[in-house]
C-alpha cells in the first residue's frame, strides 16, 4: 500500500514536470488561439482521432503537430506566415499567429496514455 502510494506520487511529479511548459504560455493567448482554431482550423485539424499525416494527401491533427520532435511556437508561426498553398489564407495578424501557436503547443502537453 505504501509502496503504491509512493509510485503514484512519482507519477504525479512526472506529470507536473511535463505540464510545466503550459504554464509558460499566457492563458489569454491560449484562450484566443483556441477560439481562432475552433473557428478557422478545426474542420481540417481538430477531427476526433486525427493523428500524424501518413500519406501525402493527409492532414496532421494539431496534437500530432504539437508533439513533433523539436516543434516550437516559432516553427508554427513561420509555417503560417509562409501562407502554405494547401491551406486557406486566413489573413492572420501577428497576434493571431502567436495565439494560434501558443494554443497548438499546449495540446502537446496532454499525457499520451
Ligand atoms: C482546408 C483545410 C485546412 C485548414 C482550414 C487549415 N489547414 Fe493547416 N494544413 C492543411 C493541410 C492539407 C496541411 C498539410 C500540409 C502538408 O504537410 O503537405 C496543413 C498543415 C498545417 C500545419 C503543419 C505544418 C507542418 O509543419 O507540417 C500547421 C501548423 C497548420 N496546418 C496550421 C493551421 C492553422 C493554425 C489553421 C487555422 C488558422 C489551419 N492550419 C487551417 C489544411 C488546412
Amino acid at each position: 500500500m505504501n509502496a503504491r502510494r509512493a509510485g503514484a506520487g512519482l507519477l504525479g511529479a512526472a506529470l507536473t514536470l511535463g505540464l510545466g511548459a503550459e504554464a509558460a504560455w499566457a492563458a489569454e493567448d491560449v484562450r484566443r488561439g483556441r477560439a481562432l482554431a475552433e473557428r478557422l482550423c478545426a474542420q481540417c485539424h481538430m477531427m476526433p482521432g486525427q493523428g500524424e499525416k501518413r500519406a501525402a494527401n493527409e492532414i496532421p491533427g494539431f496534437v500530432a503537430v504539437a508533439r513533433r520532435r523539436n516543434q516550437t511556437p516559432e516553427g508554427i508561426v513561420a509555417w503560417l506566415r509562409s501562407v502554405p498553398p494547401m491551406m486557406p489564407n486566413h489573413h492572420l495578424s501577428q497576434d493571431e499567429l502567436y495565439a494560434l501557436a501558443a494554443f497548438i503547443m499546449t495540446l502537446g502537453d496532454t499525457p499520451k496514455r
